[in-house]
């Protein structure tokens, strides 16, 4: 009997990726979804060569698949002078004296918000603190207002819908559209005001800084706006619950943490590699190019496995194993163009934010590790994952004991 076709938009893959990525590599390292005509890379080398072969593969996908939401080019479409230049701005507001102003407010904002259910020993650490958080220091670094942070949660949900999904309905993709034009007619008025009364925020630097002489158009800014609010949000709640989840589940290695936290790079880097919570990026092949033997033609759509690629036994020893210390990772090469994991891609569009990402775990990790004390499962908890181009846990509620208020 025929066996039945292997699909990546199957919800058996849904549910659990991890389980296909070995077969993927082994099997069909590029494998072929007709229903999207779209190539999967999963083996490591192939997905480097592909992140690095910036003439061969482009980021033209792009224009399809960010364009219409962020309003405007994003900064992975770029290329050459404007490219180096438009990065360096953004990447000033995540490095340097901007990195230590940013992470007091992160500080500040996780204190905040786990607050109220520190004395309750009961917390989800994906709705009740990581997205919550990773919108409103994200707001804070732009140099937008706070208090609007549940609107501006719900549009960057439908921006970052159409952009993560794989298939999307009619009515869907209206809906995802029109968080966008809301998104954008928030941020106009904004702009517009940052232009005559510049402040330090990443905005006001969009807003002041020239390219060729030239500064930004109010619609070149927007969509740097909107590229930054979905990329800086997308990871960051997913990473964190991530982080939790794998030391829940280590307990050895979570009392190693806990007694040295001068681990918890090692231990994010970890996470990274081990569960990246961008799964997929896309590429467009500009020529044919054959991996393993297999074909992928010119104009082609390739998507990099990322989580697929980061348990390649060729990259990593025994790479179904969660190990803070794993000597084939190397701690500070994890958050550099150096990095053997490819989470946060590589080459020319690797993440601008990996140094902001590693402080904002680190501080929000520890915050809440000597807080956390007993910390467990939720008894009667499901966990589940959800999504395929970025992934992470839907909830995940911990208890522990509980934290008895400050008396005023
Ligand atoms: C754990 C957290 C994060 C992960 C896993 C992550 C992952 C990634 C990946 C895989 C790419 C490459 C995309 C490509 O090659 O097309 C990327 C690019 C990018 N990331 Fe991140 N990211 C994270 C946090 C952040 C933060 C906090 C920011 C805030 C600035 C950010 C901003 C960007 C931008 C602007 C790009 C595009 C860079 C370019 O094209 O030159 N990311 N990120």
């Amino acid at each position: 009997m025929a066996q039945p076709q292997f699909s990546v938009l199957s919800e058996e893959f849904a549910a659990d990726p991890y389980r296909h990525f070995a077969r993927l590599r082994e099997r069909t390292p590029v494998h072929h979804e007709p229903a999207i005509d779209s190539y999967f890379l999963s083996r490591h080398r192939d997905v480097r060569r592909v992140l690095t072969d910036h003439e061969a593969f482009s980021t033209e996908t792009l224009q399809a698949r960010a364009e219409p939401v962020m309003r405007g080019p994003v900064l992975a479409q770029m290329t050459g002078a404007e490219h180096t230049a438009k990065r360096k701005i953004v990447i000033r507001a995540f490095t340097g004296q901007a990195l230590a102003d940013q992470i007091r407010a992160v500080h500040a904002n996780a204190a905040e918000l786990m607050a109220p259910f520190l004395p309750r020993g009961r917390m989800d650490l994906v709705n009740d603190l990581g997205k919550p958080l990773a919108v409103r220091v994200t707001l804070d670094v732009l140099g937008l207002e706070r208090a609007h942070w549940r609107q501006v949660a719900l549009w960057h949900a439908g921006v970052a819908e159409f952009i993560t999904a794989l298939t999307l309905t009619p009515e869907r993709r209206r809906h995802c559209l029109d968080c966008a034009e809301r998104l954008e007619a928030h941020l106009l008025p904004v702009i517009r005001h940052r232009r005559g009364h510049p402040g330090d925020d990443l905005i006001s630097r969009l807003c002041t800084a020239e390219f060729d002489g030239v500064a930004m158009s109010d619609r070149d800014v927007t969509a740097l706006i909107i590229n930054v609010l979905a990329a800086a949000t997308e990871p960051a709640d997913k990473t964190l619950a991530l982080l939790f989840k794998h030391l829940i589940d280590h307990p050895e290695q979570l009392a190693q943490v806990r007694r040295d936290p001068g681990l918890l790079p090692a231990a994010i880097a970890e996470t990274l590699r081990f569960t990246p919570p961008v799964q997929l990026v896309p590429r467009r092949a500009e020529r044919a190019a054959v991996f393993a033997g297999t074909t992928v033609p010119a104009g082609a759509t390739v998507f990099c496995m990322i989580g697929a690629a980061n348990r390649d036994p060729e990259a990593f020893t025994d790479p179904d194993a969660f190990d803070i210390h794993r000597p084939d990772l190397g701690t500070a090469r994890s958050f550099s163009a150096a990095a053997e994991h490819l989470a946060f891609g590589a080459g020319l569009h690797q993440c601008v934010g990996a140094a902001f990402a590693r402080a904002e775990m680190e501080t929000v990790a520890a915050l809440l590790l000597p807080l956390l004390d007993g910390v467990r499962h939720a008894p009667g908890s499901r966990y589940r994952e959800s999504g395929l181009y970025t992934r992470g846990p839907v909830s995940l509620p911990l208890l522990f004991t509980p934290v008895p208020q400050p008396t005023p």
